[in-house]
């Protein structure tokens, strides 16, 4: 699909938004590994979340819409998921196959994990390494999906593991895997990343010298529960930042997730001088939300690297748009994770942003980028079939003159199916 987005003069109204994919991942998960009937509020149709879904079905679990439209899962225990007749398909989902490994690297049968093209290039030796030090029995195609899984006739080892990257989707993984070894394993976290499993398993926390280490003890078990997946804050960030952006503009994007492990992006958007405010902050079950209004503001360059990284590791691509249309320089740096995204963030930014007229420069960790919005000119570029460049794309297309078309731009469903019709909806030209 090929999408064009024209130049906008004002954006206003209340934009709806997916549910959070990272929740809702692990709000399936944990539910087929729960005791009984788990009911999920808000699941998504986004194709990330529904990779998650068809995989716990391919390992017997029923998940079915009630006629509410609440997701409700069958779980059958720790102990209760059913050998898969095929290769799991995780599509174009990170997190599904990571998380799904450390599940999987606990079971007394076998499986093998698949995905598509992009999937299979992005790196699984990060997991592979701990569940293997676990004692599962492991394969990677160098070091890459297929992932295939052997058997384990006894529970897996405990370790304690220091992660050598922040990801949240390691952390996740080796948690997950922790539930099936046999003992205590200490997951120590030196950069933290989002927080979510933790938060949803319940597990001990612990600050060491100002790190944190997350523990879960054989026989954690998990009982069913009702979930509510709240607003994606990753999906409300590029109405942020296109709110900011374009002239005369007031939006409204209510129950987004607030989690501050996933809300970095509110810091620097404040730094650079956007007006954004955040009402009727409550809490949803086990995460924060709130209701945020966005006004068109000037911004201004910023630093981002650090701690703050991981926090805002899905919003660089729409903030690297925020800062081509800002005052002044903007740098970020520590962000090399993005090279191993659904493609390589770093370099798609800058060749498309580049193509609008900006002036962005590449560097091994991060962007460089000069502000020059009133100068950026709608030309055609490329999704990379990555969801989050289309999008930040579209924001980019808002802000150019005359229009820019965005090829491959269906991909935006893999987080947010509603995308264009919501930005199509709330723009006046
Ligand atoms: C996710 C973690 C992040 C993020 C991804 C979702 C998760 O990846 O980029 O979109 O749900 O755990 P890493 O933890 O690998 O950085």
């Amino acid at each position: 699909m090929i999408q064009t987005v024209r130049q906008a003069s004002s954006l206003r109204g209340t934009v709806s938004l997916p549910a959070d994919k990272s929740i809702s991942h692990r709000s399936a998960l944990l539910s087929a590994l729960g005791e009984g009937t788990s009911r999920i509020q808000n699941f998504p149709d986004s194709a990330d979340p529904q990779s998650t879904l068809d995989c716990v079905r391919g390992l017997g679990i029923a998940a079915e819409r009630d006629e509410e439209g609440v997701l409700e899962v069958e779980g059958r225990g720790l102990n209760g998921l059913r050998p898969p007749s095929a290769p799991l398909d995780c599509g174009n989902s990170g997190t599904t196959m990571r998380l799904l490994s450390g599940i999987l690297a606990g079971q007394r049968f076998g499986s093998v994990l698949s995905g598509d093209d992009s999937l299979q290039q992005r790196p699984m030796e990060r997991i592979a390494d701990p569940l293997t030090a676990m004692g599962a029995r492991i394969s990677l195609q160098d070091g890459h999906a297929p992932i295939r899984i052997r058997a384990t006739q006894s529970g897996l080892d405990p370790i304690e593991y220091r992660l050598p990257v922040a990801s949240a989707q390691v952390k996740s993984c080796v948690l997950l895997a922790g539930l099936f070894a046999e003992g205590k394993t200490v997951v120590i976290e030196p950069t933290p990343s989002r927080d979510h499993t933790e938060r949803m398993l319940g597990l001990p926390v612990e600050e060491v010298g100002g790190v944190r280490h997350l523990i879960v003890e054989q026989g954690h078990t998990i009982p069913s529960t009702e979930w509510t997946v709240p607003g994606d804050f990753s999906g409300a960030a590029f109405f942020l930042v296109a709110g900011s952006l374009v002239p005369d503009s007031e939006l409204r994007l209510k129950g987004v997730g607030l989690n501050p492990s996933r809300t970095a992006l509110l810091e620097v958007l404040d730094g650079m001088g956007a007006n954004i405010t955040v009402e009727n902050e409550r809490v949803k079950g086990a995460e924060p939300v709130g209701d945020i209004t966005v006004r068109s503001a000037v911004l201004s360059g910023v630093d981002v690297g650090g701690r703050l990284v991981p926090n805002l590791i899905d919003e660089i691509p729409v903030l690297a748009v925020a800062a081509a249309c800002a005052e002044g320089t903007t740098e970020i740096r520590d962000a090399e994770e993005l090279r191993v995204k659904e493609t390589d963030r770093l370099h798609a930014m800058a060749e498309n942003l580049n193509a609008l007229g900006a002036e962005v420069q590449e560097r091994e960790d991060g962007l460089i980028i000069e502000g020059n919005g009133p100068n950026l000119l709608g030309t055609t570029v490329r999704s990379f079939d990555d969801h989050r460049i289309a999008m930040a794309m579209g924001v980019a297309g808002l802000v150019a003159h005359g229009s820019t078309t965005i090829n491959d731009a269906e991909c935006a469903k893999v987080s947010f199916p509603g995308f264009w019709t919501e930005m199509d909806r709330v723009a006046s030209h």
